[in-house]
């Protein structure tokens, strides 16, 4: 006897790669007619800066926190402005590596966090756009990145272990990875950040240290998190 078969109608779970571009779309919501937006870096970042492409013609432009977003807007033909040439933004939206309850995220995964930082400072608000797997209970299982001016690297790897984390300079083709401002990357595992704010204010005043990638002081207002179920909207 033939086993009758069942065919199934429910739909296959969105990827990653989908559940970016849902939140990209849905973060054009927060972006402000008539003024210019706050953009980050990053593949779910790529996905919203194809999303504002639709509604150029109603922005002034953006300010851009890194490189590649800003060859990618200006792609698009939309219009980039210096940071310094506009005092304040509505928004920022930016992706993370991971998003607290509180907010708090780590950033940097794109190298980028420096620019972000100042982006954000100068930002009302910050909308995170991240899909669901950057949701965590405590900051710390993502490698932390840490911006440094190369001639403290090896000092602050050595702060960074004396706290039981292992530090590790980040490569490209097998040489030191060297950002936008000319510097360098450490990523930082097995650290316990229980309390980011302090967190970052203690690293942040490393000699040497540009920019740590905890956002505390900057952090997310609004988080578009995309899950199987649909873009889930946290505040904070
Ligand atoms: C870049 C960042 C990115 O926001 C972060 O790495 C998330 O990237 P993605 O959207 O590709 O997962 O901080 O410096």
């Amino acid at each position: 006897m033939n086993t009758p078969t069942h065919t199934s109608t429910q739909a296959a779970p969105l990827s990653q790669d989908e559940l970016k571009t849902l939140v990209g779309q849905a973060a054009l919501q927060y972006v402000v007619p008539g003024e210019v937006v706050g953009v980050g870096t990053g593949s779910t970042v790529n996905k919203f800066i194809d999303a504002l492409a639709t509604m150029k013609d109603q922005i002034k432009g953006a300010v851009s926190s890194s490189v590649a977003s800003t060859e990618r807007l200006q792609a698009l033909g939309i219009q980039v402005f210096e940071a310094a040439e506009v005092e304040s933004l509505s928004v920022y939206i930016d992706g993370a590596d991971e998003i607290d309850h509180q907010g708090n995220m780590v950033k940097g995964g794109g190298a980028a966090l420096t620019r972000e930082k100042i982006v954000a400072a100068q930002s009302k608000m910050f909308v995170c756009i991240a899909d669901e797997s950057k949701l965590v209970d405590a900051l710390g299982a993502f490698p932390l990145p840490v911006e440094v001016i190369p001639m403290a690297t090896a000092r602050v790897m050595r702060q960074f272990a004396a706290m039981g984390g292992s530090a590790k300079v980040r490569l490209k083709d097998g040489q030191p990875l060297v950002t936008d401002n000319g510097q360098h990357i450490v990523d930082v595992t097995g650290l316990k950040i229980s309390d980011p704010l302090q967190f970052e204010t203690d690293v942040s005043q490393w000699p040497g240290v540009v920019t740590v990638g905890v956002f505390a002081h900057q952090k997310a207002q609004v988080c578009l998190l995309g899950t199987s179920t649909g873009v889930k909207t946290l505040t904070f």
